[in-house]
């Protein structure tokens, strides 16, 4: 297993549209087991393959403390979203800011895993959340796309600040309590 480099707002690759994935080989399980060796170092709780600039409808998660409940989520479909939930959200390629967005609160999930196998389930909560999160990067979306001008450029301008005071600094821990996806 390998990490990888996670791409930062607003690095354009993050704009891509991911492709579905076809091939459930082993380049598949390579770079499937490097995401979440890259997640789980971050730290963070999702990661979609879009940020590790390779774009194919791949998606980890893992909500669990202990680091040992991979959900992995190949070519996902929301098939039905009920309700609304506002929750504050972080991502990895927005590293420590963290604000409101508007979700689903409840979503039926289709989608297949690492062997190919497809499966349907219900998610509500954090894991719902996570889900529409992590495919919107997908779809080369961020979740401060869901915020005004003024407040994504401030962001902008505070990561390229906080990118070059990072050079002569050791990193930042991460939001401490807070977690990123
Ligand atoms: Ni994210």
């Amino acid at each position: 297993m390998a990490l990888r480099t996670i791409l930062e707002f607003p690095d354009p690759r993050l704009r891509t549209r991911a492709r579905p994935v076809r091939q459930f080989d082993a380049e598949l399980g390579v770079l499937i087991d490097d995401m979440l060796e890259t997640m789980y170092q971050a730290p963070g709780i999702g990661l979609a393959a879009s940020q590790v600039d390779v774009h194919l409808r791949v998606i980890v998660i893992d909500l669990s403390d202990g680091h040992d409940q991979p959900f992995v989520v190949i070519n996902p479909e929301i098939l039905t979203r009920e309700g609304d939930a506002k929750g504050e959200e972080g991502c990895l390629s927005v590293p420590n800011i963290f604000d409101e967005v508007r979700r689903a609160a409840k979503i039926r999930l289709r989608w297949q895993d690492r062997n190919g196998e497809t499966h349907e389930a219900d998610f509500e909560g954090m894991m719902a959340v996570c889900v529409q999160h992590e495919m919107d990067h997908l779809e080369g979306k961020l979740f401060v796309d869901y915020l005004s001008d003024l407040k994504r450029e401030r962001i902008r301008k505070k990561l390229d600040k906080d990118r070059k005071e990072r050079a002569a600094r050791a990193p930042a821990s991460g939001g401490g309590a807070r977690r990123a996806y």
